[in-house]
């Protein structure tokens, strides 16, 4: 038998990942000759780590904390999604030898939470928590949905102002401090029903909206957790106030036990809390399917990994 080709997953920490596993499986199941280590690469070790791993031959690699946005200055070409979230989660080896970078992680989860989890977006007041790579990747894909609203808060503001300038052609979003979220307009919140209905204006809002930038209430239909406070087993400062009983939680962090922010959202008292394993599960096969042209069917791996 021919030597497998070989792929692997580039991070710093890297111990924590199932990506190895989860491609064992989709190996497994394709009959493709894959191999896929783990490479755990601090940011200074890097540009080495990479150029050692395809020299060695390597076909493709996945890229994850924290090495999403820097890993683009090694890129030769992105792809336009790449491009747009500034994030490359898949490098793929090209026939003339070039690296392309591409990223998964929007289509990732858009599938997760659609056809996995059977989530209205479009239809859905939509929080982002965190402003790092894996926020860019998946921000572009939901910005793309139009979804009733869709606002992203981060510890560093300026990040989150970053990304809606450079998203303002995708859609709207709105930037917010995690302090901020706590805090609705105060027009919403002094609205008196009575002055509303006998309001004669010709704003067609619906009365929850006072201006263009106001918040139309403080809870959310869908909140994402996109911070990797996780990773150091704790949760940012959220205000519970943006959870609500009909609110649905997904922390793009994954854990064989609860996550942190598992464990706070279900007691601010959400409707249902996910971790980000069908995201992971997705994100990969896409990224299979870069590689080897084929692409796993999930349900199996799904099964095998927490929900
Ligand atoms: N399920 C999946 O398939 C999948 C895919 C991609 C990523 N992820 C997970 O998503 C998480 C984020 O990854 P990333 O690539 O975006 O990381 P990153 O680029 O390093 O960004 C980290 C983000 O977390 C915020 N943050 C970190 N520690 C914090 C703390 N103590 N308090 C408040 N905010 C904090 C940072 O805020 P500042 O800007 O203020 O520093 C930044 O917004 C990781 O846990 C990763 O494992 C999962």
């Amino acid at each position: 038998m021919s030597e497998a080709e070989k792929y692997a997953v580039i991070g710093h920490p890297i111990a924590h990942s199932k990506s190895p596993v989860i491609h064992k499986v989709f190996a497994e199941q394709t009959g493709e000759n894959v191999s896929y280590e783990a490479i755990d690469a601090a940011p200074e070790e890097l540009h080495s780590a990479v150029t050692r791993f395809i020299a060695l031959g390597g076909r493709g690699l996945n890229v994850t904390v924290p090495h999403k946005q820097a890993i683009i200055e090694l890129m030769d070409t992105l792809t336009e999604r790449a491009e747009i979230a500034g994030a490359v989660n898949t490098v793929i080896k090209l026939e003339d030898g070039s690296l392309c970078g591409d990223n998964t992680d929007g289509i990732g989860l858009l599938i997760d939470l659609q056809d996995n989890l059977g989530l209205d977006l479009e239809n859905m007041r939509i929080l982002v928590l965190g402003a790092g790579g894996a926020a860019r990747g998946i921000l572009a894909t939901l910005a793309e949905l139009r979804p009733e609203e869709l606002v992203i808060a981060n510890r560093t503001l300026d990040k989150a102002l970053d990304i809606v300038d450079e998203f303002a052609d995708i859609g709207r979003i709105k930037a917010r401090s995690f302090e901020e979220l706590a805090e609705a307009d105060p027009e919403v919140i002094d609205l008196d029903v009575d002055d509303y209905i006998d309001d004669e204006s010709d704003d067609e809002s619906n009365g929850y909206d006072s201006d263009e930038d106001g918040d139309s209430g403080l809870e959310f239909d869908l909140v994402i957790n996109a911070t990797s406070a996780g990773l150091e087993g704790t949760v940012p400062p959220f205000p519970g106030c943006i959870i609500g009983p009909d609110t649905v939680c997904y922390d793009l962090s994954y854990s064989m036990r609860e996550t942190p922010f598992i464990t706070w959202a279900k007691a601010q008292g959400c409707a249902a809390a996910h971790q980000g394993w069908g995201m992971l599960i997705e994100q990969a096969a896409e990224s299979f399917k870069l590689w080897r042209d084929i692409r796993p069917d999930t349900t199996e791996v799904r099964k095998q990994l927490p929900s």
